[in-house]
């Protein structure tokens, strides 16, 4: 089932070469993001390139209930922020769909309000843990009740009076560190997150640039963020970059079908992002950047991706895993038509995204022919090599935008179409997927 509706499915099939240029869309993870600080900040924040997919309009939806004002005139999101401490009583229950990310972040940040909200989901959120975002809640004074196991729904009762934390995440979670950081905004006193693995610090960047007093430093312990609390955040004009995970669709696509050459402009290539592009490099892919610059403090490119003849098998370091956490799903697509084994360790965390993922994809690619081992933090993809990869499956996406998009990706160079029972979560993150894809020259139906 698609989170707001019937089941999609969906066929692609062999294509000739994609060519052309592909604009994605913003930045999912940026996009929550702006939203969030716009509604904590006070006065009007200003947004353009939006993500416009469900996930994004889900966290507009409950920064409304929260009392701010969100509305889109023309090409730009207007966000009249609260102010920090700022957020009133939702007088619903708040349901952010299919959006991990915007149900912890807003967790943390109504939780050291003197308020109650409860939360809910869809049928994939529900499932998902949040109890890695409501302890470290606990320690600043926020009560949760919600089903066993720390799932949704869930009822968060703020902190009347919020202590500052000293919080090291246990897992290596963006989500988490952010909870507490946006929680901490309204702490007084300084909030400190430790991390020991370097997640994306879109919040970071972005608390910065609200004005807020926040630094990073690194020492043997990890990332320490020292963030202090209640500043006055000061409303901001964004340019929300494009997501480099919806880039991951079109490049893996491109690599792997006969011919192609495809230019995806002006991507963001923020190191705690860009794991997938280093790795496809090391795999052998003719992946290029071009007129790389800086912008809005952060390196950019155009990629272009061009068919890969003779991809390879590699061994992906498990350091690197926080900075391709969303393109494990595409990469073992690519590494189906690659020559030898790809070993993906380290991996944990795919087993707690919007579906499992090392089941979702192993599941469908060895339904498609190609042999996958798998253990609880680890797989490996017997790579077939270019023309050998038989598809011709039936894939479950489990509610999974990315388990959706990357069969529909294998199915372009498969000898055989693949199917995949609903296509209809690919609009959470990635709407225009199929007129994006057309258009380069793939063939992708509903069925
Ligand atoms: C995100 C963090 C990651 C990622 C998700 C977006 C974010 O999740 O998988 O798509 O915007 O902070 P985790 O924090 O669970 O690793």
């Amino acid at each position: 089932m698609s989170s707001h509706g019937a089941p999609v499915p969906m066929l692609s099939r062999k294509c000739g070469p994609l060519t052309g240029e592909a604009h994605v869309p913003g930045d999912k993870s940026i996009s929550h993001r702006a939203l969030i600080l716009g509604a904590m900040a006070v006065g009007e924040t200003r947004v353009t390139g939006l993500l416009e997919g469900q996930d994004v309009l889900d966290t507009a939806k409950a920064m409304r209930a929260f009392g701010a004002q969100v509305e889109k005139r023309g090409d730009t999101w207007y966000v009249q922020g609260v102010g920090v401490g700022g957020f009133a009583e939702p007088e619903a229950v708040i349901d952010c769909g299919n959006a991990g990310t915007g149900v912890r972040l807003i967790m943390g940040a109504m939780a050291t309000s003197p308020i109650t909200a409860t939360f809910t989901g869809d049928a994939s959120l529900r499932k998902r843990p949040m109890g890695r975002v409501t302890d470290p809640l606990a320690l600043f004074g926020a009560r949760a009740f919600g089903r066993s196991g720390g799932r949704l729904p869930m009822t968060i009762v703020g902190a009347a009076d919020p202590m500052p934390v000293r919080y090291t995440v246990p897992v290596p979670s963006a989500q988490v560190k952010s909870a507490v950081l946006l929680a901490g905004l309204n702490a007084p006193g300084q909030t400190v997150v430790i991390e020991k693995e370097a997640t994306r610090d879109h919040t970071e960047r972005m608390l910065a640039g609200f004005g807020a007093e926040i630094s990073t430093e690194v020492t043997d312990e990890g990332r320490v963020i020292t963030l202090t609390g209640r500043p006055e955040l000061v409303p901001q004009v964004i340019d929300v970059p494009r997501d480099p995970s919806s880039a991951a669709f079109p490049v893996c696509a491109a690599l792997i079908v006969p011919g192609s050459d495809v230019l995806v402009p002006n991507i963001g290539l923020n190191p705690t992002r860009a794991g997938l592009f280093e790795t496809l490099r090391e795999m052998g892919a003719d992946l290029t950047y071009e007129n790389l610059r800086e912008e809005g403090g952060e390196p950019a490119a155009d990629l272009r991706a061009r068919f890969s003849p003779n991809l390879r098998g590699v061994e992906v370091p498990p350091e690197r895993a926080a900075s391709m956490i969303d393109e494990y799903p595409v990469l073992s697509v690519v590494a189906a038509f690659a020559k030898g084994a790809t070993v993906m360790r380290g991996v944990k965390e795919l087993r707690v995204k919007e579906s499992d993922r090392i089941a979702a994809m192993a599941d469908g690619l060895r339904a498609a022919g190609v042999a996958v081992e798998d253990g609880p933090d680890w797989w490996i993809v017997e790579g077939l090599g270019h023309g050998a990869v038989p598809g011709g499956a039936v894939a479950v996406s489990h509610l999974d935008h990315r388990i959706a998009m990357s069969f529909l990706v294998m199915g372009m160079a498969s000898e055989a179409p693949m199917q995949v029972d609903d296509g209809g979560p690919i609009a959470t993150s990635f709407p225009i997927f199929e007129g994006l894809m057309a258009r380069l020259g793939a063939e992708i139906e509903r069925i």
